[in-house]
């Protein structure tokens, strides 16, 4: 394993009972308070995509958002926010997801990815799966390939990676 990864997972805070009783939050704040471990985060996933045809990094809202512009301006990729309902002015596309209790939901512009594109989808971390695997309809549905999916941090134990669909996910801290 490469050694800067111990120095990111051992800024990640660890909130428990946040937003509920029984949940163990993953703060990536703290990380982002480490110069040192938000660049070698942003590095990691740079020399992975470096030289893979990337054409659009895709980053989910809101904490995709931190991580995936910087991705894609040092890979040379556009990039493409994924937002939650009603954020976005132009004509999108929409996909639900289920959560806990009820549903919620992603949407993308129009045009912003096309047939041909090659994407990759950055988050800061997944647990049950069901927002990548909404971001990866998304794009699969304006016809771009989705290459991989991108994360910090995985919970194992909630089995997010089964449904994706056999969809290739990269993630630098297992946690739980
Ligand atoms: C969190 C996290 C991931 C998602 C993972 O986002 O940032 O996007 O949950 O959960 P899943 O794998 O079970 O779908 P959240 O929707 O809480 O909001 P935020 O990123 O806007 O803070
Ligand atoms: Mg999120």
């Amino acid at each position: 394993q490469d050694p800067r990864i111990e120095g990111i997972a051992s800024t990640i805070r660890v909130v428990p009972d946040f937003p509920k009783p029984g949940i163990m939050f993953q703060d990536i704040t703290t990380l982002l308070l480490d110069p040192k471990a938000f660049k070698n985060t942003v590095d990691l996933f740079v020399e992975r995509y470096t030289g893979k045809d990337i054409t659009v990094v895709a980053g989910i809202e809101a904490r995709g958002f931190i991580f995936g512009p910087p991705i894609a301006l040092a890979i040379g990729a556009k990039f493409v926010p994924l937002r939650k309902p009603r954020k976005l002015p132009g004509e999108v596309i929409s996909e639900e997801y289920v959560l806990e209790y009820g549903t919620d939901c992603l949407q993308m512009h129009i045009g912003a990815v096309q047939p041909g594109d090659r994407a990759l989808v950055v988050d800061d971390l997944i647990a049950t799966g069901g927002t990548l695997c909404a971001a990866i309809k998304l794009l699969e549905r304006a016809g771009a390939e989705v290459v991989e999916c991108a994360c910090v941090i995985e919970l194992p134990e909630l089995k997010g990676r089964e449904r994706l669909n056999g969809k290739p996910l990269y993630i630098l801290v297992e946690s739980g």
